[in-house]
């Protein structure tokens, strides 16, 4: 990037200018930091995509996940999932269109996948990214089976997860809406409130 030519290198740094952090024009460097290996940006990288796409290796089956559960997760989400004092994660099937619709991963999540996904980046929660990939293949193992959506002798990994269908799978609509892009805009003289 830095042996661009001025005229190439100016519009690609407009884009990079993030809020107040912004690079000056020119290609000088400050001698900070240093590149990433591929192991660290992997470390990182760790979105799975509602297909499964960028699950990792590993497995985890609903008998491993109910010690990791009963161990790390019980104490806020109740022993069954019930909640209290943190969310339910188990129930409400059924229960969406009534007056006290109950939202757990079995009634309300569309997908198996994500629900690894948020386990394996944010919980538990004080302790995000602390479980190993196997303990999070089981204890999503786990959820599902008290969910009623697995059996209990149910391993799941990369090609089995994605293959769960969940019971709220049809259950969202998309929004039709376009996407719409605003001008950044700081102290313009369109005399809108607030910029
Ligand atoms: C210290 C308390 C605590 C622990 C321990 C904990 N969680 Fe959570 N969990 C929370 C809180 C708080 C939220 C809501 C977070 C939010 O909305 O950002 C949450 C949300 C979740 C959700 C999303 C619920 C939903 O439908 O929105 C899942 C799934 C989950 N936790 C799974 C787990 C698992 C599995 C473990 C054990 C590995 C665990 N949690 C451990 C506090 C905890």
């Amino acid at each position: 990037m830095a042996s661009l030519p001025m005229s190439r290198y100016k519009p690609a740094l407009a884009v990079a200018c993030l809020a107040a952090v912004c690079v000056s024009a020119g290609a000088q460097t400050y001698g900070l930091g240093r590149p990433l290996g591929e192991r660290e940006v992997a470390a990182w990288n760790i979105d799975v995509d509602a297909d499964g796409a960028g699950l990792p290796a590993g497995s985890g089956n609903v008998t491993r996940g109910r010690a990791v559960y009963a161990q790390v997760c019980a104490a806020c989400h109740g022993d069954k999932g019930q909640g209290t004092p943190a969310d339910a994660l188990v129930g409400g099937a059924g229960s969406l269109a009534t007056a006290k619709p109950l939202k757990t991963i079995g009634s309300f999540w569309p997908y198996a996948t994500t629900v690894f996904d948020f386990i394996n980046r944010a919980m538990p929660y004080n302790a995000p990214k602390s479980l190993s990939t196997d303990d999070v293949y089981a204890v999503t193992a786990y959820l599902l089976y008290l969910n009623g959506i697995v059996g209990d002798n149910t391993t799941l990994d990369a090609a089995t997860l994605p293959a769960v269908r969940m019971p709220n799978r049809d259950g969202f609509v998309g929004d039709t809406r376009p996407d719409t892009a605003n001008v950044a805009c700081r102290h313009c003289s369109n005399g809108a409130p607030g910029h």
